[in-house]
């Protein structure tokens, strides 16, 4: 375990048997977090952007500087790339309506594949262009399939979204050949880095994606924001998302004029304390240090992952040569559900279901699995308790 870090995540004096394992479907959130939105509503809160009064402008600077450090964060060459939205959700249906409405043809092909959430499927489906979903196949051992991803890159995709990191089994995709394909045909992409922010070192200038999106609570962070990284050449290209007040320039009864750059994106009072919440919990990250966290996280994954496999019907999705933070599974007999009920009665938390990731169970023909994954404040102790317990699941279910 990382140092008497469970002492910084208060969930904790409440519950201390709690073994938290579902970190990838949001974060338990850390006490420096907690305390700056606290500050920020007991003492420095009023509207941003307008206020010429000092509680105002002083806030506008914490809100705009909290903007710089997650730029800092992933390595963004300018501030002015980052959109704030209220989720990562949010983020992807912002590309999609743009590129609906300013690049998108009846007929385009925009490629996904079968890893995705759904949060980088539906928007592409709610586009109000007939375009042409094309989606690259998974293998039978949980990965995506390169290859078929690969030949489905032709001259008629007219985007590529996908995800970085799978939310299901962990696997993080390698672009290396994908962004050579993609740069010799001149298509962009949006990369949805939801699970991959979190555990690893983000550098989005050596990426290079036109947009990427993650979200704040599953960074020990506020839930209600997320955050979406976009190139200059599409923020000069797109017209606003949605419109109100911050985001104009002149407004007439009959017509208005919108502000050039990220600001064109941030209709109305946008999730201030969220944002100044957020640049606290990115603080923690660094001062851990990710390198130190993906480290960590890693060696915890394979030390579970080598207690699992040895276990008799255990079923694992994903061939862990490159996954990281999560582990999807079922054991033969005993319905995903009843384990995870099993489970919370021993103070273990897990996730089960479809994980928004409908197409994954279907290929393996599943209405769902079981998933436990990690966080800072997990431990060797935690997974050793998940392993005796499941042990004691199975013998209560033979019986
Ligand atoms: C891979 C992935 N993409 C997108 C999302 C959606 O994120 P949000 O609910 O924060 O909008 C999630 C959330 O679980 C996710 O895991």
């Amino acid at each position: 375990m990382i140092d008497n870090i469970k002492k910084r995540f208060p969930v904790f004096e409440k519950n201390p048997d709690l073994v938290f394992f579902d970190t990838a479907a949001s974060a338990l959130k850390v006490d420096s977090m907690i305390n700056a939105i606290t500050e920020c509503y007991s003492y420095e809160y009023a509207n941003i952007h307008r206020g010429i009064y000092d509680l105002s402008s002083k806030l506008t600077k914490r809100y705009e500087d909290s903007r710089l450090a997650v730029s800092k964060f992933i390595d963004s060459p300018s501030s002015k790339n980052i959109i704030f939205t209220k989720s990562a959700t949010e983020g992807i249906n912002l590309v999609s309506s743009c590129l609906s409405a300013s690049y998108l043809d009846d007929g385009d092909e925009v490629l996904v594949t079968s890893l995705e959430h759904h949060a980088n499927l539906v928007p592409w489906h709610l586009v109000s262009k007939k375009i042409k979903i094309i989606s690259a196949n998974i293998m039978p051992n949980g990965e995506l399939d390169y290859k078929d991803l690969l030949e489905k890159i032709t001259s008629k995709t007219k985007l590529l979204s996908i995800t970085h990191m799978s939310n299901v089994t962990g696997s993080i995709t390698k672009f290396e050949e994908i962004k050579t394909k993609l740069k010799k045909l001149n298509i962009p992409i949006l990369i949805d880095g939801c699970q991959y922010v979190p555990h690893n070192k983000l550098k989005i200038s050596d990426l290079d994606p036109d947009f990427y999106v993650f979200s704040a609570h599953k960074l020990y962070g506020p839930s209600g924001l997320g955050i979406l990284y976009m190139k200059d050449k599409w923020i000069d290209k797109f017209g606003p998302y949605q419109g109100g007040g911050s985001m104009i320039k002149n407004v007439e009864t009959q017509s208005s004029t919108y502000l050039d750059g990220y600001e064109k994106f941030e209709a109305g009072t946008p999730p201030i304390a969220q944002v100044i919440g957020l640049s606290s919990s990115l603080d923690f990250i660094s001062n851990v240090g990710l390198d130190k966290i993906y480290e960590f996280e890693n060696s915890l994954t394979k030390y579970a992952y080598d207690k699992m496999k040895k276990i008799n019907d255990m079923i694992i999705y994903g061939d862990f040569k490159n996954q990281t933070s999560i582990i999807s599974f079922n054991v033969k007999g005993i319905h995903f559900n009843d384990l995870a009920v099993f489970l919370d009665k021993k103070n273990i938390a897990i996730r089960t279901g479809h994980h928004c990731a409908q197409p994954f169970m279907k290929y393996f023909n599943i209405s769902g699995n079981a998933r436990i994954s990690f966080g800072i404040y997990n431990s060797r102790e935690d997974i050793d308790y998940f392993i005796e317990t499941l042990d004691e699941l199975k013998n209560f279910f033979k019986q």
